[in-house]
């Protein structure tokens, strides 16, 4: 890529500002998931191993109110991420003043720092300001002046235009890299897009067609096949005059999902059998049908002859990239669609996969199939901004080679 990457930037003796996302699962005060500080390594230890001096910032959660503040803070992660390191971290408890200026002041080569939560900026004095999710210019402008460089390693974030990603950048320019996950992530998801192996296969799931538009229509032109699964596929029954009972349908989509059907043709890979339920709960009633699904009845799993069909879509696949479950992958009873076809993923190893979004990267793990695959994206929003074709403004806003 035509960026600058932490490898061009000066890092001896440097207060090197780093974004990564650390917006992980956090539950009673202690860190579950630890998959996005795992993956932020390479590029700190890089960064501290050229005597640079890390100095880390990260959103957690969303912000709205001061009550939302105690529950979001980076503590937890500031302490996973000393036992990874296997050094001390400095955590901050402030995004600004003299506590943070002092802290990064008195700071070593080689040394790591994490600010707190940077949408504690959000709420100012009870108010939902939004400084750092509104990118606002004098908060980038400041945390800018706190460093000398600034490696942008938060791919999960890119879609965002934040102060501490976008703001940053555009207040360091020349001097805004990339980091190796976010070059990682790029190659990935670019190559998979614009230059993949043939046949190119996308599984989409997921509850919304809504969520999903605009990745299946960038996708139609690239993808050799798209397999639709979870809820969404329902909307594509309807547009399709199926019967759909009482299954999760967006109305005001179905001459969307029409539009997409007659342009794709033979393309749009839909489930030919269901597993129905007779309520939204892990221990309804269930059935398999195949095709229309009677009232009182609703959809939520795919059914077995729909994972052999989308196993025999998938088995000659160069290029697969999934992205959104099967079904209500939640529920133990509507987990079997999304697990069968992250079992049948980890078999493909002539492929290239790459898994994005929460439930999906979940199932591969749950199964111990994820190191079978070839990427498993940090990034759920960001990689269907990636997918849909359109600009991530946290790529964009660092500097040009
Ligand atoms: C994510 O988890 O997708 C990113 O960290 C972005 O978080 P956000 O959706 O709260 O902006």
């Amino acid at each position: 890529m035509a960026k600058l990457t932490v490898e061009d930037l000066p890092l001896e003796g440097k207060k090197v500002l780093m974004r990564v996302d650390f917006n992980v699962p956090i539950k009673d005060g202690v860190v579950g998931d630890d998959n996005r500080i795992v993956a932020a390594l390479p590029t700190i230890k890089y960064v501290i191993d050229h005597g640079g001096r890390a100095i880390l910032f990260s959103h957690l959660g969303r912000i709205k109110k001061e009550e939302d503040k105690p529950g979001l803070s980076l503590r937890p992660v500031a302490e996973r991420l000393s036992n990874l390191l296997n050094k001390p971290v400095t955590f901050v408890p402030v995004t600004e003043g003299k506590q943070l200026e002092d802290a990064i002041d008195n700071m070593k080569n080689g040394d790591v720092l994490l600010v707190q939560n940077t949408r504690y900026e959000d709420v100012k004095d009870g108010e939902y300001v939004k400084r750092e999710s509104g990118n606002d210019p004098e908060l980038g402008k400041y945390w800018a002046s706190l460093g000398d460089v600034f490696v942008n390693d938060a791919f999960g974030t890119a879609h965002r235009k934040h102060a501490s990603n976008v703001g940053i950048a555009t207040n360091m320019p020349g001097k805004a890299a990339a980091g190796y996950l976010m070059e990682k992530e790029i190659k990935f998801l670019g190559d998979a897009v614009d230059n993949p192996e043939r046949p190119f296969v996308a599984i989409l799931g997921g509850a919304k067609v809504s969520d999903k538009i605009g990745v299946i229509d960038n996708l139609l032109d690239k993808a050799d096949k798209i397999i639709i699964g979870g809820g969404m596929a329902y909307t594509f029954y309807a547009a399709k005059g199926i019967k759909v009972g009482n299954s999760l349908v967006e109305k005001d989509k179905i001459d969307v999902a029409k539009q997409i059907l007659d342009k794709a043709g033979d393309k749009l890979v839909l489930p030919i059998d269901n597993v129905v339920a007779d309520k939204f709960n892990n221990d309804a009633d269930t059935k398999v049908v195949e095709g229309d699904i009677d009232d009182g009845w609703m959809a939520l799993d795919i059914g077995p002859k729909s994972v052999e069909e989308f196993k025999n879509v998938l088995k000659d696949a160069k290029t697969v990239v999934w992205n959104g479950p099967m079904g209500v992958f939640e529920m133990p009873n509507f987990a079997k669609g999304t697990l069968e076809i992250g079992k049948f993923l980890g078999t493909l190893t002539d492929a290239t996969t790459i898994v994005g979004g929460g439930d999906s990267t979940a199932a591969v793990k749950e199964l111990g199939v994820a190191d079978k695959l070839t990427h498993i994206s940090t990034g759920g929003g960001a990689s269907l901004t990636y997918l849909e074709g359109n600009e991530l403004p946290g790529i964009t806003a660092i500097s040009d080679k």
